[in-house]
């Protein structure tokens, strides 16, 4: 038994000598000093012994366990402390490499023609304001001068809601909505959402953004050549200092004289191009002298203020600045599109 035991120490510790990973050690953990291990199967006859032979054979195997446990733990020791000296090596990060840069979001096209409008008017001393989209019949036609029946409701296709109200068809409508709670002098704009019922196109879609401006202090203190100064500087900001603008008479029912403006070409300063299909002028929008009904319908007395209005579409501008020539691109979410702005 004694030659049996020394002759597993030896296999033992020959093996353990040989071994190189942790798993190649814990497999002969199991082999030499698990329950099933070898030795173990070796004390089973230790009951056939004399009571002397007993205790030596005894004495023998657990310190031969104990020799082999420890050479055990020695080496998962030593192969810990070999792959810790090279973790450096293996998990080495260079913390000077550049890392890796995440794609940022930008503005859409509309927000930040949007943004630029708001910026001109803002250095103009303008206020910006914003109101409801969905709008009563009173304040997106009554109040400005368009009641029941009258012809100029054509001019604007409406899409009506069941309970009477309409989605706005024009940011006119804040212009009653801000006369009703403030007093002049004031100069504002109004940017936002507009919705018509018509058929889409490569220049309409039903669903588009406005701007809307107005100016209002007492009678005699704001003239045409205000607003005609106003809307040039505006466009000079827009598209550039050499921008020029014309006034063209014009029908709307919330102004009186009222005009539509143009400007020159941004493309081929006013000598006629694709883009303003040979003309040399591009119209952008509507403007004139408040009429005098629009202030009665907000409860201002009749001649004591005076004031002058524009509007125009934000999408179109942004076709212009940019040379886009298809209004559907600005929501169909095309990533193409986006990405180029
Ligand atoms: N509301 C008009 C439209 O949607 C645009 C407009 C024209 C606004 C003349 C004005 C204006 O304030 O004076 O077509």
């Amino acid at each position: 038994m004694k030659n049996k035991i020394n002759e597993i120490k030896k296999r033992a510790l020959e093996e353990i000598g040989k071994a190189k990973t942790f798993e190649a050690v814990e497999a002969l953990r199991v082999k030499y000093s698990g329950r099933k291990s070898e030795l173990t199967n070796v004390l089973r006859g230790l009951k056939d012994l004399s009571p002397k032979e007993r205790k030596e054979i005894g004495e023998l195997s657990n310190h031969t366990k104990q020799i082999i446990e420890s050479e055990l733990d020695k080496k998962e020791l030593k192969i810990k402390n070999e792959e810790l000296s090279h973790i450096d090596k293996k998990e080495k990060i260079d913390v000077t490499y550049p890392g890796k840069k995440t794609a940022k979001g930008h503005l859409h096209p509309l927000t930040q023609v949007r943004y630029a409008i708001e910026a001109i008017f803002k250095s103009m001393g303008f206020l910006v304001v914003e109101d409801r989209e969905v709008e009563d019949e009173f304040h997106n036609f009554d109040a400005m001068n368009m009641p029941r029946n009258h012809p100029a409701r054509d001019m604007q296709d409406t899409f009506w809601l069941k309970n009477g109200c309409v989605p706005r068809t024009h940011t006119s409508s804040v212009q009653a909505r801000f006369m009703e709670k403030n007093k002049p002098p004031f100069r504002i704009i109004s940017l936002g959402r507009v919705y018509r019922n018509e058929n889409t196109d490569a220049t309409h879609e039903s669903n588009f953004h406005q701007t809307e401006g107005l100016i209002v202090d007492k009678s005699g203190k704001v003239t045409v050549a205000n607003a005609k100064s106003i809307i040039s500087e505006f466009m000079k900001g827009l598209f550039g200092e050499s921008t020029k603008i014309r006034l063209r008479p014009s029908y709307f029912p919330f102004v009186e004289p009222g005009f539509e403006f143009d400007a020159s070409c941004p493309y081929c300063k006013g000598e006629g191009c694709r883009i303003c299909k040979k003309t040399g002028w591009i119209e952008l929008g509507g403007a004139g002298m408040v009429n005098q009904n629009v202030f009665t319908s907000v409860g201002f007395n009749e001649d004591k203020y005076e004031g002058f209005a524009f509007g125009f579409g934000i999408e179109r501008l942004a076709m212009i600045k940019y040379g886009i020539d298809d209004i559907r691109l600005f929501h169909a979410g095309d990533l193409r599109f986006l990405q180029q702005f």
